[in-house]
């Protein structure tokens, strides 16, 4: 059996990136999204998510994109249930397990599961409860309270 190493640099990502978007496109209700509803063109597609999970991972910075507002688009369109979004993770989960191990790989797979939860509940205003207003710190009402504060990007 083949060693799996961690993933360690953007090439890696670059790898996994590509291998994911392979089954995702293969697979018949979420390639159906992607290539015959919001008709992806996957030149500008894949590097901008190969600087989303560079940004993610490493820190590279190098993301700029909304994708709340990406995804909030499409639910007019398209099937973004749950088990949509579940269905997405579980091609996630394998591409990773398949081509790596270690801790970046499992770091990856927990943010993507936190990131379909958010975008989930974001795109259907539903309330998630790990960021219930009643369940914050006196820190986090303090820091949310600045965030609210601040000029708002575009
Ligand atoms: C049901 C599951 C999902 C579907 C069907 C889906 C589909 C899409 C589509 C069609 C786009 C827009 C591409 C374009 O307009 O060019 C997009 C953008 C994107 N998606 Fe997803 N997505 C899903 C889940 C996720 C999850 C869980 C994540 C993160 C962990 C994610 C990350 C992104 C990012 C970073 C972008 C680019 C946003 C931007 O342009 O600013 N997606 N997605």
């Amino acid at each position: 059996m083949m060693d799996r190493l961690d993933i360690l640099g953007r090439p890696d990502i670059e790898r996994l990136v590509n291998a994911f978007y392979t089954k995702v496109r293969a697979d018949e209700p979420l390639g159906h999204v992607f290539d015959g509803i919001a008709k992806v063109n996957w030149e500008t597609h894949l590097p901008k998510l190969y600087n989303f999970w560079d940004t993610v991972l490493f820190r590279a910075g190098t993301f700029r994109g909304n994708p709340i507002a990406a995804h909030m688009k499409l639910i007019e369109h398209a099937d973004l249930s749950w088990p949509m979004f579940e269905r997405w993770l579980v091609l996630f989960r394998s591409t990773v397990d398949e081509l790596f191990a270690g801790e970046n790989a499992g770091h990856i797979i927990r943010c993507a599961e936190d990131m379909a939860q958010v975008i989930h509940s974001k795109i259907h205003a539903i309330p998630n409860p790990r960021f219930n207003p009643e369940r914050l710190t006196p820190e986090q009402k303090a820091r949310y309270a600045s965030y609210r504060e601040s000029p708002q990007e575009p």
